[in-house]
């Protein structure tokens, strides 16, 4: 599909994004994503939103990073 995905474990990639706008994106899809529709009820939706917020929690990246770089 050609796909771009983002790196979800940098919060900075979501902070343009407000909880509001990450529900529609995830009900109504965007672009090449499809949207999940009625399948979802909306409390499932919103746990979506803070399960993807989730990701970044906790310094996501920074560790990440850390994790991969060569110990001292
Ligand atoms: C329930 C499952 C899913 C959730 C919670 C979800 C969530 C999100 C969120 C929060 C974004 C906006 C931030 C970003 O660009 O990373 C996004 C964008 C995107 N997602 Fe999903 N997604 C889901 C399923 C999928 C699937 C199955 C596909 C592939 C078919 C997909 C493809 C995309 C693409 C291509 C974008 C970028 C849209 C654009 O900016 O044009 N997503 N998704």
């Amino acid at each position: 599909m050609n796909l771009t995905l983002k790196n979800w474990l940098d919060a900075g990639v979501l902070a343009g994004i407000s909880d509001g706008d990450m529900f529609d994106l995830i009900v109504k899809g965007k672009g090449k994503m499809v949207g999940e529709g009625d399948r979802l009820p909306p409390e499932k939706a919103w746990n979506m939103v803070h399960y993807v917020r989730s990701f970044a929690k906790g310094g996501g990246a920074e560790k990440e990073a850390a994790a991969a770089a060569p110990k001292s």
